[in-house]
């Protein structure tokens, strides 16, 4: 927590806890790392603890963030990286229209990772439209 502020603080990034009606934890987090270099440039990563999988929360705090990127914030892109193996965070960025930049391998454990990025062209229009496609 101490590390996210300091972040914020910093202009590095915003990280918003995701929590659920009824349960006093915070049940997963959802952050935009801005560029270092490109200040119209952020980084989404999403993370939720696995008994909250499959609710739709994911799909949810994904689009209120991405509409915060570039509805408030005026980004002109968001980058993503996900496990290959990880079929629901794939498919949230599908549906938001991420297109696939490379595959790559994270040397910190060997993974096979995906790398994605949206234009704030698509994804404001299929966030306006509420149009996500392939749903
Ligand atoms: C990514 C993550 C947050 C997903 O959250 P979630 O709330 O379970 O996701 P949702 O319920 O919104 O489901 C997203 C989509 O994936 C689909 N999905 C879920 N599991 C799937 C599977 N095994 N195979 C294919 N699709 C799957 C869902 O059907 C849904 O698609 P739909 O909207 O077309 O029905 C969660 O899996 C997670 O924390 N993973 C680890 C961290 C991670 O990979 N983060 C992404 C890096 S940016």
């Amino acid at each position: 927590m101490a590390r996210s502020r300091q972040r914020f603080a910093d202009g590095k990034a915003i990280q918003w806890s995701i929590d659920q009606a009824g349960v006093s934890d915070a049940i997963g987090t959802i952050t935009l790392t801005f560029g270092a270099t490109d200040a119209k440039a952020a980084a989404l990563g999403f993370v939720l603890a696995r008994a909250h999988w499959g609710h739709g929360l994911g799909s949810e705090a994904a689009r209120e963030v991405l509409r915060y990127a570039f509805e408030t914030v005026a980004l002109e892109q968001v980058s993503a990286e996900a496990a290959a193996r990880n079929f629901a965070s794939l498919r949230i960025l599908a549906k938001f229209g991420f297109k696939h930049i490379e595959s790559f391998i994270d040397e910190s454990d060997g993974e096979r990772c995906e790398r994605f990025a949206l234009d704030a062209d698509i994804g404001s229009s299929l966030l306006a439209s509420n149009a996500t496609p392939g749903c």
